[in-house]
């Protein structure tokens, strides 16, 4: 049950925040709105979530809030706007929402560079084993130098594939590109105009089927939901190299996680490493068996800058809407 702590600042709209967020950005939430916290930080339920949206004017919830059909199922509701805290907004189902009349907005571009970083992070902890190498100290299995030890696989140079070139997609292939000479090839559903590509040395593929047996490296960043859900399925990972590593900092609907796990035991591709999973917290227990694997908790995004950025960034988009502007992130 959440335990929440309500702000009484008079008569401002009611917003309930579903999760913890940086205490600057709850404290200028609380002086501008009568703010409901959640001090338990507890995942609100579908029931929870119903009652928000009859009591507040406003709610903002995160990619940890299931906001379906069931939770969206509410007949007059008082809210008119979730401003989520997040760029992904494929937890909100956009049907019942749009039903609903209500606004959606997110977070964009606050968080790209932070994204990016833990992206080209888990390039170089999978392709250096970076992930083998800490677990095999802290279990004190560690005999010293050898030439042959822990051997992995050069990154600087390699082709890059990304797929979905939008703001956090972009930001990688300069990293990449400018900071690790990497040969970047895009596949993305519309066409990326030729400056951007330029920018980075990237070109564009028309699909994923040419995109993939290219590859050193894949990195997914594209959205999540059903029209991405498993992309990148058993197929699609028999036509990687079969020294290639997945990356996924995107959602973790997007990759068929079987046939991932499949893929890593049978050494069909060379390894993946994942900052998102299909039904997080929970992970599939074939992948924690793969050692050829990374994996962290949804950390893309989780830097003090980009966090509180998020925040203001969510405050911004209730500014405009309670002040009459149209919100400057709506996606809805
Ligand atoms: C995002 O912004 O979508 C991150 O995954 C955190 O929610």
């Amino acid at each position: 049950m959440m335990n929440v702590v309500h702000i009484n600042t008079g008569a401002k709209p009611k917003v309930l925040v579903t999760r913890r967020w940086p205490g600057a950005v709850e404290a200028q939430l609380s002086a501008s709105y009568e703010t409901t916290l959640n001090r338990s930080d507890t995942p609100l339920t579908p029931g929870e979530l119903r009652d928000a949206l009859k009591t507040f004017d406003a709610v903002l919830p995160t990619v940890t809030d299931s906001l379906g059909p069931d939770a969206l199922d509410v007949a007059k509701p008082t809210t008119k706007i979730l401003s989520n805290y997040g760029v992904g907004v494929s937890h909100i189902c956009t049907e019942s929402a749009r039903k609903l009349g209500l606004s959606v907005t997110n977070t964009p571009d606050v968080l790209s560079e932070c994204t990016a970083d833990i992206a080209m992070t888990l390039m170089l902890m999978v392709a250096r084993r970076a992930g083998e190498g800490e677990r095999e100290l802290r279990d004190g299995g560690w005999t010293g130098w050898r030439p042959t030890h822990l051997v992995g696989t050069k990154v600087s140079g390699k082709t890059l594939g990304i797929v979905g070139y939008g703001r956090i997609g972009e930001e990688l292939a300069r990293r990449a590109h400018h900071g690790f000479g990497m040969d970047v090839v895009v596949y993305n559903r519309s066409t990326v105009a030729p400056e951007r590509l330029a920018r980075n040395g990237a070109r564009q593929v028309e699909s994923l089927d040419a995109l993939l047996p290219l590859c050193d490296f894949v990195s997914l960043h594209c959205p999540g939901g059903a029209e991405n859900r498993h992309l990148i399925n058993g197929r699609m990972l028999d036509l990687m190299r079969e020294d290639a590593f997945l990356i996924n900092t995107a959602r973790g609907e997007v990759i068929d996680e079987a046939a991932l796990a499949h893929a890593l035991m049978f050494e069909s591709i060379g390894g993946a490493a994942l900052d998102v999973f299909e039904c997080e917290p929970r992970i599939n227990a074939d992948l924690v068996q793969c050692d050829n694997l990374v994996m962290l908790p949804h950390l893309g995004s989780a830097t003090r800058e980009a966090r509180e950025a998020m925040g203001y960034r969510v405050l911004d988009n209730l500014g405009d809407f309670f002040e009459g502007r149209d919100p400057r992130d709506r996606v809805i």
